[in-house]
């Protein structure tokens, strides 16, 4: 198991990029399967979750060239056109992957099994399977919660209406790539808007879909044309660094070219709300709204989170409980009961590693009581496994006395490999001690 060292005292400073945006990777790959033609992306992420989808892509009979080449090239087979696998499925840590999935491969007429790694065995599809089984689709799972491996049979499928319970991209987008295959209008209505990517990756592709309030309607049938696709770097990569320039005295660092889809930026609200510089530069819109954004570092105070907030800063949120463990009073993160179910239980994970580096963290059930104004002690904490909590832990260590080692770095991978020399290009010290995979 990889464990990362940070250390206190670097005062960071630069520009920077971060890898492609993970969800809208997700999509290119997915959609110009779908689509007739051969789709080019640029600026894909390379990494663990994406590799995963390519793998289950290919498996399905779709050609995509090798993810370390820019562009990704992806061979599309047109609606409905994917192949038997002859192999169980396995979208290793990512929901996004298997929910989405899942939704393609409920249009095909075979019979599919699909699992993950231990975190995604744990997560539940019941949400995706319900609506799914409504089109006409079989999907069976472990448990009342229709836990991974999931097994799912295809064929012919009904537009339907879903009113999702959750504010979730995943289930939309589920029940979204579904309806292209059916006939007639699916529409999906949300509790609160969620990211909104693949409704543009869609029409970047020619579908018929239209987004009305919270109502979201696409007209199946129709062929997609496969195209170009520019992916912005990962706003939620970025929110760990930008955590880190807001944390650490003396700091000024600018991310370039980060997507900055409405539906992703509340982290930048809330960085202002606690006090710290945020500037952001918009640049030329290619279907996803990019530019740069710095934060300088001033003193944080806490703040008040909840309501339909949450969804456009859920996977900031453990980065954004560092900045609050160090701001002045106390931040409330409300209505966030999704975390639970991510790559970790991350209310609990938060809770748990702060409270070990000295931070006073109350858990609620749908959220979290950070007391703030510690000098957080610092030491070594677990990851479990969760990239988002080990890189989350170790922009701590900027802020911590003795600095913080995070266990089982590896699962950084995931999503933002380079994030340790990333870190380091800023001015971080940051030591890797590899007891086996590379963290970064
Ligand atoms: C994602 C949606 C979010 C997010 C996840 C990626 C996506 O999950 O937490 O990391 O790409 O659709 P939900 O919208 O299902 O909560």
């Amino acid at each position: 198991m990889a464990e990362l060292r940070v250390a206190l005292g670097s005062v960071l400073s630069g520009r920077i990029r971060v890898p492609g945006d993970k969800s809208i990777s997700h999509r290119a790959l997915l959609v110009g399967a779908l689509a007739r033609g051969t789709t080019r992306v640029h600026g894909l992420l390379d990494a663990g979750d994406t590799e995963s989808t390519a793998a289950c892509l290919r498996a399905l009979g779709v050609t995509v060239s090798s993810l370390n080449r820019d562009p990704v090239r992806v061979e599309g087979r047109g609606l409905g056109g994917l192949s038997a696998p002859a192999v169980i499925l396995d979208a290793g840590n990512s929901g996004t992957t298997m929910r989405l999935l899942a939704g393609i491969l409920a249009a095909h007429d075979f019979s599919t099994t699909l699992t993950g790694d231990d975190s995604l065995q744990r997560r539940p599809m019941d949400r995706v399977a319900e609506p799914l089984r409504r089109m006409g689709a079989e999907v069976s799972g472990r448990g009342p919660r229709c836990q991974p491996p999931i097994r799912l049979r295809g064929g012919r499928l009904s537009a339907i209406e879903h009113r999702s319970p959750v504010a979730s991209a995943q289930v939309k987008s589920a029940v979204l790539l579904a309806g292209l295959h059916a006939a007639g209008e699916t529409r999906v209505i949300e509790p609160a808007p969620s990211r909104d990517h693949t409704e543009r990756m869609l029409r970047a592709f020619g579908a018929d879909i239209q987004t009305e309030g919270p109502v979201v309607r696409v007209r199946g049938g129709a062929q997609l044309t496969a195209t170009e696709i520019r992916v912005p770097g990962d706003i939620s990569a970025a929110a760990f660094l930008l955590v880190a320039a807001a944390i650490t005295p003396g700091a000024r660092v600018t991310v370039e070219n980060v997507g900055l889809n409405p539906t992703r930026t509340g982290a930048l609200d809330v960085l202002a709300a606690m006090g710290a510089v945020v500037e952001v530069s918009p640049a030329a819109d290619t279907g996803e709204p990019t530019g740069a954004v710095t934060v300088e570092h001033r003193s944080l105070r806490g703040v008040s989170i909840g309501g339909s907030d949450i969804p456009r800063l859920l996977d900031e949120l453990p980065a954004l409980s560092i900045a609050a463990s160090v701001a002045e009073g106390a931040t409330e993160i409300r209505d966030a009961a999704e975390l639970r179910v991510k790559e970790s239980d991350r209310l609990a994970a938060i809770a748990r590693e702060l409270s070990r580096l000295g931070a006073a963290v109350e858990e609620r059930p749908d959220g979290l009581r950070i007391a703030g104004g510690a000098r957080l002690r610092g030491g070594v904490c677990e990851s479990g496994g969760d990239h988002r909590m080990a890189m989350a832990l170790a922009v701590a260590g900027l802020a911590a006395a003795a600095g913080v080692s995070v266990r089982g770095a590896e699962c950084i991978n995931t999503s933002f490999p380079g994030f340790v020399d990333a870190l380091r290009s800023l001015g971080a010290e940051v030591e890797i001690e590899a007891g086996g995979a590379d963290a970064g």
